[in-house]
């Protein structure tokens, strides 16, 4: 069995070769098709970012008009996946009830997907971007107890998921724009982020020629643990629990301590070995949506600066390249924004939907592609033989 390389983690192993994503984690780049998530983040829209991510290019006027109009039209999903959300619990986490409704749109998409199919397969990515928002607003208002508010055309994407999440059916509803934009702006940053985790799970399930919407459950499924999208939420979890400013030094002292199973969340990053651009990105927009949402000052804002600046200094980080990671301030936005922290990973997951899908239509169309199948090396016993039951002491 000397014939492969063993790479617990796959930390050094290529398993595609990509056109989508480019990251540099030494020097803190990330690169869309080509175009930095800076210059994106600034003057790109969600959906924009989402063609780019699928078709290759930057989408001319009439092409995101089309796409924007193709979206739009998927927004709904049929009446009897809503009632599903009646068999969960009302305190399900929303992210399991996310990777289950997601799931079950395979069950309504089956016979009509044919993922050889080039025109099928753009069908299905934008069906999959068009519904998530409105399965993520199913699920926020299952949890919360209050009734299913539907997609409305006229809104953009952002516009029509903070409605769809916190409109009610007798009062009135008005969008901040300066909400929508900074939550389009976070939708821009979740886009793609090439072989992550729950990516590198879609494209393994996918790989297997499984329908889509199960490759894209499975992404989610991933997403949600605390190591990769659950750490948004393990992280205004973790400041709650430091409290204040001067529990902080304890904290940095647990965080450290390798009998201690504590870390701090929101740190640290398998690719960046500085800061992550998109926490350069999200903490400066934090500032501003405070402040322009009339917050104020966020005592977990302050919090979450003074833990940076203490571990930053702090010679066990700077060793070991430690630095803040997207999720440690998306989580002060999306609550600003009015967000449960319990939602916060279902956001990722609408913002990392697009990543998902170009990533498992690129698989599809590679020719060196087949099916994901990783080896092992084997520790346990060796030949032995079977022993009866009587006989066994
Ligand atoms: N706090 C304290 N120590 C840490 C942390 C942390 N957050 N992250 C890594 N380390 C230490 C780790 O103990 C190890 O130390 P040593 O060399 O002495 O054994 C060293 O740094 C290398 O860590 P690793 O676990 O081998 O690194 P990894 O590449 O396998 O893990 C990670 C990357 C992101 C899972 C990890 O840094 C972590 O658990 N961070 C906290 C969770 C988090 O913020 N996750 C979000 C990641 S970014 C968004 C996303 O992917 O969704």
């Amino acid at each position: 069995l000397g014939y492969f390389t063993y790479d617990p983690g796959y930390s050094s192993t290529g398993s595609c070769q990509s056109d989508i994503t480019f990251i540099d984690g030494d020097q803190g780049i990330l690169l869309y098709r080509g175009y930095p998530i800076e210059q994106l983040a600034e003057q790109s829209s969600f959906l924009e970012v989402a063609s780019l991510l699928i078709n290759g290019d930057l989408p001319t006027q009439s092409e995101l008009v089309g796409f924007e109009d193709s979206i739009t039209r998927h927004t709904m999903v049929n009446e009897s996946l809503r009632i599903f959300f009646n068999g969960f619990h009302y305190n399900a986490h929303p992210m399991a009830m996310l990777t289950g409704v997601v799931g079950s749109l395979s069950a309504f998409y089956h016979d009509t997907i044919d993922i050889n199919d080039p025109e099928n397969r753009m069908l299905c990515a934008h069906r999959i971007i068009a519904k998530i928002p409105t399965i993520a607003a199913a699920a926020f208002k299952h949890m919360v107890g209050e009734p299913f508010v539907h997609p409305l055309n006229k809104l953009s994407y952002t516009g029509n998921l903070l409605n769809m999440l916190f409109a009610r059916p007798s009062e009135d509803y008005e969008i901040n724009p300066v909400a929508e934009r900074a939550l389009d702006q976070l939708l821009i940053l979740h886009a793609d982020h090439e072989q992550n985790a729950s990516t590198s799970t879609v494209r393994m399930a996918g790989s297997t020629g499984a329908n889509p919407f199960a490759a894209i459950a499975s992404g989610c499924a991933a997403l949600w643990g605390p190591a990769h999208g659950g750490a948004n939420e393990a992280v205004l979890n973790m400041l709650s629990e430091i409290g204040s400013v001067d529990a902080v030094p304890k904290f940095i002292d647990r965080a450290k301590d390798k009998d201690d199973p504590f870390r701090l969340m929101g740190f640290g990053h398998r690719v960046y070995k500085n800061y992550d651009p998109r926490a350069t990105i999200i903490r400066k927009t934090c500032h501003d949506v405070l402040n322009e949402l009339g917050v104020g000052n966020d005592p977990q804002l302050e919090l979450a600066m003074r833990l940076e600046e203490i571990a930053l200094a702090d010679d066990y980080f700077v060793e070991r390249k430690l630095y803040p990671n997207v999720d440690f301030y998306s989580g002060i936005i999306y609550r600003a924004l009015g967000i449960p922290t319990e939602f916060f990973t279902v956001m990722f997951a609408i913002g990392r939907t697009p990543g998902w899908v170009a990533q498992w239509m690129e698989m599809l169309t590679d020719p060196e592609q087949r099916i994901g199948r990783p080896r092992q090396l084997y520790t346990g016993a060796a030949r032995r033989k079977y022993v009866p039951l009587h006989r066994r002491r």
